[in-house]
């Protein structure tokens, strides 16, 4: 999809002016308002329908306007910042008083990333702007990856909407915090906990979650409409994702490859949510799928 510098600039004006935006990242859409104007922010939890105790992910050009957003930068920021930005990895850091309370959540520590996607690059150029960003979904309901999956009602609420075609990545990035020892994975993403501690040359053990340190990770997230059931092997009668090809006339065949596959959930799953059924049969996929994983066992919850 081609950058339109007409429309950059359009954009650029109504984030200058304290507008929301709708833009794609390379992971999911994404709602961008000024990271630093706490009103403008505000509309950003309004038109989600967020409770305002969830933070924002805060999205940069690259490490130097990263720094300016923290009060500490360590060496493992650095290794991990070279090694996967621009990219789907967020970073946990913490932050300085200059970022407002509400795009944080009131937390003293702050998500940054810098994002892959030309679009939203050319507007983090354009505007010179840190730009808070959660993914462009009502709250609780599936993120969305591709322009047309963009709820209207949503839609409606914000002042700007760029179209950057299907999102590659197609699940949300692996979110990491730096303030409590070795690199964690509190959000499991496309970049796993492995290569996390292969760059940073030191290892967290187990990979974790926990719900206190993540706010906003809900386990009834990422949700369809309909019930989903993950099972062993999906009936040939049912809607169902399987794992390869169809057996049956109802089953829509999923990628035997995590990457792949991730790419390509979401959308699946909203194409189903606009055909009315009831109850979507979901083949699990192997252990080691970690974030897909994490995303199928929200939407069952
Ligand atoms: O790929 C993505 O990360 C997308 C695109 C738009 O960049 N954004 C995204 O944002 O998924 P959101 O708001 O839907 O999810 C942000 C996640 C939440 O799980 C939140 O709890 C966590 O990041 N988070 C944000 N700030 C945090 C902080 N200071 N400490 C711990 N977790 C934080
Ligand atoms: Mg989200």
């Amino acid at each position: 999809m081609k950058t339109d510098p007409v429309l950059i600039r359009r954009a650029t004006e109504v984030l200058q002016r304290g507008g929301v935006v709708v833009v794609p990242t390379e992971t999911v859409y994404g709602l961008a308002a000024n990271a630093m104007d706490p009103t403008a922010v505000g509309k950003v939890f309004v038109a989600k329908g967020r409770p305002d105790t969830n933070p924002l992910i805060v999205h940069v050009l690259g490490i130097k306007q990263a720094q300016e957003l923290c009060i500490e930068w360590p060496e493992v920021a650095q290794r991990l910042a070279q090694a996967f930005w621009p990219g789907p990895l967020t970073l946990i850091l913490p932050k300085r008083d200059a970022v407002p309370a509400i795009t944080t959540a009131g937390l003293s520590t702050i998500a940054i990333r810098s994002p892959r996607h030309q679009i939203f690059r050319a507007l983090l150029e354009a505007s010179g702007l840190a730009l808070a960003a959660p993914s462009a979904n009502l709250y609780t309901r599936l993120s969305p990856t591709r322009f047309e999956d963009l709820d209207q009602e949503l839609l409606r609420r914000v002042d700007m909407a760029l179209d950057g075609g299907d999102c590659e990545v197609g699940i949300e990035s692996t979110v990491v915090d730096l303030c409590h020892g070795s690199p964690k994975v509190m959000r499991p993403g496309v970049i796993t906990q492995e290569e996390i501690d292969a760059v940073a040359g030191e290892s967290a053990g187990l990979y974790w979650q926990d719900e206190s340190r993540s706010p906003g990770a809900a386990k009834r997230h990422y949700a369809p409409k309909y019930q989903v059931r993950l099972v062993k092997r999906a009936s040939d009668d049912a809607v169902a994702l399987v794992l390869g090809e169809a057996r049956g006339p109802k089953h829509i065949s999923m990628p035997e490859d995590e990457q792949a596959y991730a790419s390509r959930l979401y959308a699946v799953l909203a194409e189903l949510d606009r055909t009315g059924v009831n109850l979507v049969e979901i083949e699990r996929p192997p252990d080691n799928w970690t974030a897909v994983l994490d995303r199928l066992n929200r939407a069952t919850a």
